[in-house]
């Protein structure tokens, strides 16, 4: 040991991408809580950005209009597993994001290319700055805003299972009303030009329809650990 420096482990990155209600959210804080590990949630920084393109009166519908006021809001994200946090210009967006307003509308926003290179500008910094290392789960983590990342999963799930744990998250939504909201955001996010929804070739996938979460998190702590010991 070099000056008598404690030995200090590498940061370690994590990217965790799928479709909405493979429990991307769920297995991302609870692998990041049980590693020590900081989390960042993507969608939510795409959903901020949303809210403030509504609240500001943009039209969504014109990615000319969008492209022009990326840059504009500032949104700040917590990276603390046990109480994550978003801010947007200072204000607390967490619940406001979450509205069938911003859902409706995020697909639409997060497919204008300048929209992209700015909040991946942010997710970039944030994973540079995590000391003990980060877990980053989205869309396009590790195909685009982290290939380098050190271990890569893409969770799946039968679009019957996603929509019952969505509707279950919403309250008792309507089964085949989310089942073909989710469908449609789906095929949204995959079908976009900048940096679809894609598994990376180098990904694990991993399918949660028969899994409980505890299930899935030991499966992708121990994959972790397993890059961390080099096995
Ligand atoms: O994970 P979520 O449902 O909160 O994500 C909201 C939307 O944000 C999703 O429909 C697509 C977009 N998104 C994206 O384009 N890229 C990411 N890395 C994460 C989310």
């Amino acid at each position: 040991m070099e000056n008598g420096a404690a030995p200090t482990a590498k940061p370690v990155i994590v990217a965790i991408d799928g479709p909405s209600g493979t429990g991307k959210s769920s297995t991302s804080k609870a692998v990041a809580a049980q590693l020590g590990l900081s989390y960042l949630d993507t969608g939510a920084q795409y959903r901020a950005i949303t809210w403030w393109m509504v609240n500001n009166g943009i039209d969504l519908t014109d990615p000319t209009a969008v492209a022009a006021v990326a840059g504009k809001a500032e949104i700040v994200s917590g990276t603390d597993p046990a109480a994550p946090t978003i801010t947007v210009d200072g204000v607390d967006v967490a619940a406001a994001i979450r509205t069938q307003e911003v859902t409706s509308k995020v697909s639409a926003v997060s497919a204008v290319p300048e929209v992209r290179t700015r909040i991946t500008e942010l997710q970039r910094s944030l994973a540079a700055g995590a000391e003990r290392g980060i877990v980053v789960e989205g869309r396009d983590i590790g195909t685009t805003v982290l290939p380098d990342a050190d271990l890569k999963i893409f969770l799946t799930a039968s679009p019957e299972a996603r929509a019952a744990r969505r509707s279950g998250e919403l309250k008792g939504a309507d089964l085949h009303a989310t089942r073909e909201a989710l469908i449609r955001r789906d095929a949204a996010d995959s079908s976009r030009k900048t940096s679809p929804l894609a598994k990376a070739d180098d990904a694990v996938e991993v399918d949660t329809t028969e899994l409980t979460l505890a299930q899935v998190v030991e499966c992708v702590v121990t994959l972790v650990e397993e890059k961390r010991t080099g096995k």
